[in-house]
């Protein structure tokens, strides 16, 4: 994909005024909003569940990118699905059944994306790259947002890219975790489609040039 996606992180905006982030993200230009779910299990920290992505649904209607980090996502997708999420993410690792799992979110009528963290290879969802439309690189161990890039992780990045081309795969690849200005262009080049930005959104005091410099027109 030629067009980089950008989607911001709710995790990193103020949890009591969510509607106006959602707002705030659309209006700043950006294409996707992104909403990280977290269980306590599969991760130590607890963010929000099916409710919260139902009631920010009428804020905007760019597409909603729900990156479940939780155990047993099997129990949760359509309560997501429900909710309005448009593309349901879930992690090889909290998943056995993941060719089930990918059956049943296409069975809502939603896309699915499969993740995995920074001590996970790409191989271990090989088989699976034919059945999604996203795959979701973390570049940070999963769980909190403002953490510092795993630079390694961008390897995986490449290795998706040859992967697709030589199959004529689809997939979008998306990296999440510490992307910010400088290092926005390197996650483009190793050939990430879909840049998910957290605290370095929040924290910029203009979210709309923000947005442009992470476009990076030179890139690609
Ligand atoms: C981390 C989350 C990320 C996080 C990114 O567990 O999956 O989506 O919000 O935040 P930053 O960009 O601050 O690393
Ligand atoms: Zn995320």
């Amino acid at each position: 994909m030629d067009k980089v996606i950008i989607a911001p992180s709710i995790l990193s905006a103020d949890f009591s005024n969510m509607g106006s982030a959602v707002r705030e993200i659309e209006n700043a230009g950006a294409d996707w909003v992104h909403a990280d779910v977290m269980d306590g299990r599969f991760v130590p920290a607890i963010t929000f569940g099916p409710k919260m992505i139902g009631d920010l649904r009428v804020f905007t209607k760019i597409p909603f990118d729900v990156h479940l980090m939780i155990e047993e996502p099997e129990k949760h997708i359509a309560a997501f699905a429900d909710a309005g999420a448009d593309y349901i993410t879930f992690h090889a690792e909290a998943s056995i059944h993941q060719h089930r799992l990918v059956q049943e979110i296409h069975n809502l009528g939603k896309k699915c994306g499969i993740s995995i963290v920074p001590s996970t290879p790409v191989s271990l969802i090989d088989c699976m790259l034919q059945f999604v439309e996203l795959v979701l690189i973390m570049t940070v161990n999963p769980g909190a947002g403002g953490q510092k890039i795993i630079m390694p992780c961008f390897e995986k990045i490449e290795t998706l890219m040859r992967i697709r081309k030589e199959r004529n795969l689809n997939f979008l690849i998306s990296v999440d975790g510490g992307i910010n200005e400088a290092n926005a262009p390197l996650a483009r080049n190793a050939g990430a489609d879909i840049l998910i930005t957290g605290s370095a959104f929040f924290n910029a005091h203009d979210k709309k040039s923000f947005l442009e410099t992470l476009r990076c027109t030179n890139c690609r």
